[in-house]
């Protein structure tokens, strides 16, 4: 479990504490959400992760591949670098990669959404017509369930969407009102009944409350909740999708076919992470099981280890795979936000599909970033005993891609496992990259300065369990920058379930001013950390690997790139 009980409620409490009594898991400045960004400040901005030019981004919303076009819809501030005045910002692409700004989709404008747009997502309905679903917020703040469609479906790019007047589909009858909202992509089964979640909680249980239609109009609650679980709190933005038994391809939302499992994903609004588990969706009942193997709540598989919260996937039908956005925060204060001119970015898409061991996903930037690999540099079978470090030079290491393999003679020397640590974090607090161990640490100092005052470590420790060895992955924020007020520098960590009878490790990082990426194993256990270094910034900044264990590691292969710059919403006024 990350936090002990007494932790998360007392945490909960805050929230609610700190929002004025609005119960959105967002803190709330009123003072400061209509200032606009005078300046925008350049140093942390990212290269390549997608970002409007200035003001406050959360959750990526209704993502969604229509007619050979990505649209990307998100909430967004238009009047400042804090949350509030929330509408859904939209941009388009071709790729993934570059990007082009339109106009906000949807913003507060009717009785049913006056005092917000908050998330959700899109459907495409039979006949090639897309719908979005989302959330809004009525004078008396109660969450209910809209739905838009485009105003003209012949412009490619579907600037427009129109509200039509049976707003709302889904009143909060019987249940929360303020807790009640982010409506999940809906499916269709051959009973004839399309279904949504609805993200939900009662007391501290958090829910996914199901809604059933025939015509996508009118909408009945089920019997039961499609699943929930006591002491997890709000569960935000879920989302519910089938994934194949085999290989790396997507499957369409309403897929009915076999060979598949389910994936049930909810943000925790306490712990503020994204969880899932694999299981079973038993349709005569409407049931969601999630299998033994997949603990259920704060101490289950998650997405992403690190800043990664509210995440949201689609079926890119053009593709054939299913792509998952996430939303990064900014780990600096609101001050810095709004001297900043601007607050969070969205992580770079990533595929996403079911390991072969069936009990886990496996994540992978999505092919199309690759296009913006420059410059290059490698390195093969380099040994690094204990203690060294080496540079890799000739890359902007600022805004780098870089994969590399790691592999060790045996794993005689590794640490022993104390049972007691469940915690990946923690475990990570205490042993960083320069506490010495057995076979680790090693891996990449990301975002260093020339000497050190400054990095971001990626890096593995693997341990000896008395029938296994566990491997543990960190992304270390601890000495990531020389200011200290403010900054929220965390040891994320997670434990990676990975075979090492090759006696290897890979690690994957996407290095961008002030986001460090990272996907280890080969998408096995991922990791964001944002970081805002003062001295490893634009071409002060430096890449190195390491290695802190006893025993001796060679770098079989690394490769580093440059990354270049895509077009990235330029035009959004
Ligand atoms: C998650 C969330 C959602 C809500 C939106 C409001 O970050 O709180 O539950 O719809 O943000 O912006």
């Amino acid at each position: 479990m990350a936090m002990s009980n007494f932790l998360s409620i007392s945490l909960f409490v805050a929230f609610l504490f700190l929002n004025h009594g609005i119960e959105a898991s967002h803190v709330i400045y009123p003072e400061f959400q209509s200032l606009a960004a005078t300046t925008v400040q350049q140093t942390h901005r990212t290269g390549f992760h997608f970002q409007p030019p200035k003001h406050w981004i959360n959750d990526p919303n209704g993502p969604m591949y229509y007619n050979g076009i990505y649209h990307l819809f998100y909430q967004y501030n238009p009047k400042g670098a804090v949350w509030g005045n929330i509408v859904w910002a939209h941009s388009v692409s071709k790729d993934m990669v570059n990007w082009q700004a339109l106009e906000p989709a949807i913003y507060p404008s009717k009785p049913f959404d006056i005092k917000g747009c908050w998330s959700g997502s899109a459907t495409i309905l039979p006949g090639n017509m897309p719908v979005i679903l989302y959330t809004g917020i009525d004078s008396e703040e109660r969450q209910l369930q809209n739905y838009a469609i485009p105003k003209n479906l012949s412009d490619p790019y579907l600037r427009e969407w129109i509200k039509p007047d049976n707003n709302p589909l889904v009143f909060p009858n019987g249940v929360n009102a303020t807790s009640f909202r982010d409506p999940t992509t809906a499916w269709w089964a051959n009973d004839g009944y399309w279904r949504i979640l609805i993200g939900s909680r009662r007391k501290h249980r958090g829910i996914a409350y199901l809604y059933k239609s025939r015509d996508f109009l009118k909408w009945t609650k089920a019997k039961h909740p499609i699943h929930s679980k006591g002491k997890t709190g709000n569960w935000e933005c879920p989302d519910f999708f089938p994934v194949s038994l085999s290989g790396a391809n997507g499957l369409d939302t309403s897929y009915d076919g076999p060979d598949k499992k389910y994936v049930l994903k909810v943000s925790l609004d306490v712990t503020r992470y994204d969880y899932y588990t694999i299981g079973s969706y038993l349709k005569n009942k409407d049931i969601y099981v999630p299998d033994s193997t997949s603990v259920d709540g704060w101490g289950g598989l998650r997405y992403d280890y690190g800043n990664f919260y509210a995440s949201k996937t689609f079926f890119d039908a053009g593709k054939g795979r299913r792509i998952l956005w996430g939303w990064a925060n900014e780990s600096d204060s609101a001050e810095d936000d709004i001297a900043k001119g601007w607050a969070g970015i969205q992580t770079i898409p990533r595929s996403l599909w079911l390991d072969p061991s069936g009990k886990q996903l496996l994540q992978w930037p999505i092919r199309e970033i690759e296009t913006l690999r420059g410059k290059n540099t490698q390195m093969s079978n380099k040994v690094l005993k204990t203690g060294e470090t080496v540079e890799v030079q000739g890359i902007t290491a600022a805004q780098a891609d870089v994969e590399v393999t790691f592999s060790f003679p045996n794993l005689d020397k590794a640490e022993t496992f104390d049972p007691s640590w469940v915690d990946a974090q923690k475990l990570c607090g205490q042993k960083g990259s320069t506490v010495k161990g057995g076979v680790g640490p090693f891996g990449l100092l990301t975002l260093a300065s020339e000497k050190l005052e400054e990095y971001t470590p990626v890096f593995f420790r693997v341990f000896k369990a008395p029938d296994k060895h566990v491997v543990l992955m960190c992304s270390d924020a601890t000495s990531s920058s020389l200011k200290t007020k403010g900054l929220y520098k965390p040891s994320f960590a997670g434990f990676v379930d990975v075979n090492l009878a090759d006696n290897k490790l890979s690690l994957r990082s996407l290095i961008d001013h002030s986001v460090v990426e990272s996907f280890g194993a080969g998408g096995k256990t991922c990791i964001t950390s944002r970081v805002y270094p003062t001295l490893a910034v634009s071409n002060n900044a430096h890449l190195f690997a390491f290695n802190n264990g006893t025993e001796t590691v060679t770098i079989d292969k690394l490769t580093a790139w440059s990354m270049n710059k895509p077009q990235m919403n330029e035009g959004l006024k």
